[in-house]
């Protein structure tokens, strides 16, 4: 199994790019399967969840096809197939993002059970709730989930809890329903606000998404489009992490501000200079890192996919740090194995209180789920030694070509083959 071996510590110092939004890729990827022409999008990034997906649409009945930086995808008007199976499934949560649009397009759908994953348990109750507000009938048998509906209708759906996914299904499922379609309680998101913008060139008429009631109404079909997805939040704001932590100077060419508000102010907070410009984000730490306190919770609140990364950052930090996560029950896998690391953190419950600062040392650690495990690769830059950073197979789900970014940043990192049996000490 491939692993990271990273000899540290280092500062991070230089530029990188920002790459193309795993999280607005991959709706804008379902969304052509509501297309009777052609989707181009540009900007996708090279990464697993983006692949997996595109094998997904293939099964579907989607053609892809490269062309330069763009994807060309055609759904055509006969799908090969309304059944998303389990091997496909299993490996990416996400794929429960073709239901809607298949039953909106098809009529039928038969997707697999996402299941739970290492961050909790993850239901999909809302999903299906939304789609039997719109008039599905929806049934789960042998892992499945069946849903019909000879032709969706509009209706009003109030989430219980705002679900960025669930959302996104609802949203494109309403697209073709007959008449309008009232959701509240939505997530707001801006993947959410994007789709809507993709789906609005494709001729479907969407209101307020990005808040929490969105309004659409149904239209007969929808057409071609050509779209570029924005810039990934969670991988800048990983990158602006790691200088933090590292006491560097970094900008991320492309990076937009607006989305990343809630951590921006924490770095800024906590020590760090931040210039902002048309071009990208800047970030240099010239002092002492101080703590400070995080909440995760829906957007606009602080990301839970960077609350993992910002706990390795305050392990740094002069003082105590809390930190409490309220968007997944069991997302602190990545405390243990910071402990191996020297980090001195403590759980009650839904908070981590973390103290610092730490004089990290290099461990072999292990990645448990894709933030996690770039929770314990910035650790690994910050730490002395080197540090063995196991199952990187979640990294590559969402990270595009992370070890040459951080090479490129000045991190001795390299991808080992298979973990070595015993640990060295030469970079
Ligand atoms: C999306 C993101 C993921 C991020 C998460 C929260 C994508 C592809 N993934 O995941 O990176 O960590 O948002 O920002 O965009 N819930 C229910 N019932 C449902 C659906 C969700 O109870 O039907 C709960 C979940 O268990 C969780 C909370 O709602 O506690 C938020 O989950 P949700 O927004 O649905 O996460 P995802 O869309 O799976």
């Amino acid at each position: 199994m491939e692993c990271f071996r990273i000899l540290g510590p280092t500062r991070l110092h230089g530029e990188v790019t920002a790459s193309g939004a795993k999280n607005a890729a991959l709706p804008a990827l379902a969304a052509s399967l509501l297309a009777e022409g052609p989707l181009e999008l540009s900007g996708l990034p090279a990464v697993r969840d983006i692949r997996t997906m595109r094998q997904l649409l293939g099964h579907l009945g989607v053609d892809s096809e490269e062309d330069g930086p763009s994807l060309r995808l055609r759904a055509g008007n006969q799908a090969r197939s309304d059944d998303a199976p389990y091997e496909l499934v299993k490996t990416m949560r996400a794929s429960i993002l073709v239901l809607g649009p298949l039953l909106a397009r098809l009529g039928h759908a038969r997707v697999s059970l996402p299941g739970g994953c290492a961050i909790g348990v993850r239901p999909i109750d809302q999903h299906l709730a939304g789609l039997e507000a719109l008039g599905a009938e929806v049934e789960l048998e042998h892992g499945y989930v069946s849903a019909r509906a000879r032709r969706l209708t509009g209706g009003s759906f109030r989430f219980h809890v705002p679900t960025v996914t669930g959302t996104e299904n609802l949203l494109m499922a309403a697209c073709l329903a007959k008449g309008t379609t009232v959701l509240d309680n939505c997530a707001r998101e801006p993947e959410i606000r994007e789709l809507a913008t993709l789906l609005g060139k494709m001729g479907a008429r969407i209101q307020g998404a990005g808040t929490e009631r969105i309004e659409i109404e149904g239209v007969e079909s929808l057409n071609a489009a050509t779209h570029r997805v924005i810039p990934d939040r969670i991988e800048i704001g990983t990158y602006l992490i790691g200088a933090a932590m590292t006491g560097g100077e970094i900008f991320i060419r492309g990076a937009a501000s607006a989305d990343l508000a809630p951590l921006l102010e924490k770095l800024a907070e906590s020590g760090c200079d931040l210039s902002i410009s048309d071009s990208g984000l800047g970030l240099s730490r010239p002092t002492e890192l101080k703590p400070r306190d995080i909440l995760t919770a829906p957007h606009p609140g602080f990301p839970t996919d960077l609350q993992a990364q910002y706990m390795a950052l305050m392990t740094q930090a002069s003082g105590q740090a809390t930190i409490c996560e309220t968007v997944f029950e069991n997302r602190f896998q990545h405390v243990p194995e910071l402990a191996r690391m020297g980090a001195d953190i403590h759980i009650h419950g839904t908070f981590a209180h973390v103290h610092g600062p730490t004089a990290l040392s290099g461990a072999r650690v292990m990645a448990t789920d894709l933030r996690a495990s770039a929770c314990l690769v910035l650790a690994a830059i910050a730490a002395a030694g080197e540090t063995i950073v196991g199952r990187i197979y979640h990294l590559d789900r969402g990270y595009e070509r992370m070890e040459l970014k951080l090479q490129q940043l000045g991190a001795r990192v390299e991808r080992l083959a298979a973990e070595p049996t015993r640990a060295t000490t030469t970079p």
